[in-house]
């Protein structure tokens, strides 16, 4: 039943979550008061990695900086087309320094187009590649006129998709890319125009239900073949089943004390 979908080996950037820990809050889900575990992130994070190499793709490693906690999300560090590196802004000044790291990395590693965003941009949390297209969020992070810049940068397409549960801060809390063509989402994230416009390009989305959105299930990695998602997403998990993909649930859930998952965790490089 699977045999048709073909997983295409990828290219992710990640960062191993040695300074983690929850000491500030810039989205519900950070409780500061709550206790974090460095070691338990750290161990969870290197299955992550070690699924990635086992399922065939190249991941190159950041170095975590002190003081930047959130720095393990790398997806929120840039967004990568045809080698043009878009960098981010972050809006939180917790966050601000770690664009830098990503400035040095993508221009040390050749990239022939390395930019910062010019407004507030946070990287693959706001905008996700679906084959030609690039979808955006707003309403949280991400500033409207960055889409635009995003467009121009990149070359592509971007469509503008609003946010309007402050849960489901980033675009890829709620919206997870599953090939060149096909999606899913949690249509209680995005406002009314949104959830038209996502019905119109995408009517054969997987739907997701609040029970699997509230467990991160649409923070989830696809290479057409494989979604690795939060191990709790299991209804989620079933869908993409019968929709002949392979799901592979994974524990992530130290790093949910901050508001990421397997998404927020892995950018990947269209070089
Ligand atoms: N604590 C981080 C923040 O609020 C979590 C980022 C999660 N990343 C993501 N791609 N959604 O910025």
């Amino acid at each position: 039943m699977t045999a048709g979908r073909a997983a295409r080996p990828r290219h992710y950037l990640m960062c191993r979550p040695s300074h983690f820990t929850v000491d500030y809050s810039i989205n519900p889900w950070m409780d500061p008061a709550k206790p974090t575990d460095t070691g338990l992130a750290v161990a969870q994070w290197k299955q992550l990695h070690a699924l990635f190499l086992e399922l065939g793709h190249t991941v190159e490693l950041l170095d975590p900086l002190p003081g930047l906690p959130d720095m393990v999300f790398a997806a929120n560090g840039a967004t990568v087309v045809d080698g043009r590196a878009l960098v981010a802004r972050f809006r939180h000044p917790q966050r601000t320094g770690e664009a830098a790291a990503y400035l040095d990395w993508f221009r040390a590693h050749g990239y022939p187009v390395v930019r910062q965003a010019s407004f507030s941009n946070e990287g693959e949390g706001d905008y996700l590649v679906v084959g030609e297209r690039i979808l955006a969020g707003t309403g949280f992070r991400t500033d409207r006129r960055a889409h635009a810049e995003a467009a121009e940068v990149l070359g592509r397409p971007v469509v503008t998709l609003e946010l309007v549960d402050p849960r489901y801060y980033h675009l890829d809390t709620a919206l997870a890319v599953l090939s060149e063509t096909e999606i899913m989402y949690y249509p209680a994230a995005f406002s009314a125009a949104s959830r038209t416009v996502l019905r119109q390009l995408y009517p054969d989305a997987v739907l997701a239900g609040a029970e699997d959105a509230v467990v991160f299930g649409l923070n989830a990695v696809s290479d057409g073949r494989h979604v690795v998602l939060p191990e709790a997403a299991v209804r989620l998990a079933d869908t993409l089943r019968g929709r002949g993909f392979v799901p592979i649930g994974v524990d992530v859930t130290e790093l949910l004390k901050a508001g990421g998952s397997v998404k927020c965790c892995t950018l990947e490089l269209r070089d």
